[in-house]
């Protein structure tokens, strides 16, 4: 194969820059043409691709968000959008496209390798939400950054003896929620897998007042919403003081963390070197610290599971 193309795709996640400056060197030193396609799928249907070369990618591995802009595109989803971006595709002559996003775009993916289109899937979300790999680029840069705010927060929980609710990303994997509350040190973490009452959490809260903590902290993931409804009980059960901080996007911004960089360079490599040997239609992934690539459609009807010893050490850790 020897022309190429990389978007991104979907929500941005930190990490993304290092997995396009991977492909856009390993691609150039395998004597490839590198496109990027600028503003996700939307850009591919409207023709918005550039060649990139080895300066295009210079000082980007230390930055959050992605160079080449993303989007979450309806017209996509049409089988004329469908048609259009084959058609962008097969005029520029790429052979091969790489698609670093989540489960959407990877879906998206899909569909174009089955319109003939030999695809590669890099995952990149914050959620990590995807079933056969253990994490996805972007995820703990995500959980470090969690982690900062519940540290800064608890400094006030415990001035002023109140609860804090802490609402994190991750549609509807507690993942974020978990390993950040974890990290944090949370009083309790609230998540979509597990079911609970806000009874359950207030009696949590009051037992570690008994104990003479003075800070607590709640982390509910946005799958479970209500996070003023948890707080507002929380008071009206325990007296006491509960304030809400819904954390949003600076979740999905800042610089990647090693982990993720390290990540993303050795899958976007990876991901060219099976372009090189014309293999596609696969997802990468990692698992036991190890890259690996697996059929896409298989990849995902993989079913996400929840890290359930994690959730039963909180248990302890958080009497
Ligand atoms: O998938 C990443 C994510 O940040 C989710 O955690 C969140 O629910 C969603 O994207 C927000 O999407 P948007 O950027 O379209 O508001």
């Amino acid at each position: 194969m020897k022309k190429i193309a990389v978007l991104t795709s979907g929500g941005d996640s930190p990490g993304m820059n290092a997995a396009i400056r991977s492909i856009v060197r390993t691609g150039i030193f395998e004597d490839m043409i590198i496109y990027g396609v600028q503003g996700g799928y939307q850009g591919l249907i409207n023709g918005d691709l550039m060649e990139l070369n080895i300066a295009s990618v210079a000082d980007i591995i230390q930055r959050g968000g992605t160079i080449l802009g993303t989007s979450r595109s309806d017209e996509f989803e049409t089988e004329e959008g469908l048609k259009k971006a084959m058609n962008i595709l097969s005029v520029y002559g790429i052979e091969g496209l790489i698609v670093l996003g989540g489960d959407g775009s990877f879906r998206g993916a899909l569909e174009l390798s089955r319109l003939g289109m030999t695809v590669i899937g890099i995952p990149c979300t914050i959620d990590n939400d995807l079933g056969y790999t253990d994490y996805t680029i972007g995820f703990f840069t995500a959980v470090s950054t969690v982690t900062d705010a519940i540290n800064k927060i608890r400094d006030t929980s415990s001035s002023h003896g109140r609860a804090n609710v802490v609402e994190v990303m991750g549609r509807s994997c507690g993942d974020i929620a978990l390993y950040a509350g974890i990290a944090g040190g949370a009083e309790s973490i609230v998540v979509p897998e597990k079911t609970f009452t806000n009874e359950q959490v207030a009696k949590k809260t009051l037992e570690g007042k008994k104990r003479g903590k003075r800070h607590h902290i709640i982390v509910v993931a946005e799958g479970v919403g209500k996070p003023y409804e948890i707080a507002k009980d929380v008071t009206d059960i325990t007296g006491i003081d509960t304030r809400v901080t819904i954390l949003g996007y600076i979740q999905r911004g800042g610089a990647p963390n090693v982990t993720d960089r390290i990540m993303a360079t050795a899958m976007g490599h990876e991901a060219v070197m099976l372009l090189c040997q014309n293999v596609g239609n696969c997802a990468m992934g990692v698992k036991n610290n190890e890259v690996f690539s697996m059929d896409l459609e298989k990849a995902l009807e993989v079913p996400k599971s929840f890290n359930e010893d994690l959730y039963e050490v909180l248990k302890v850790v958080s009497i």
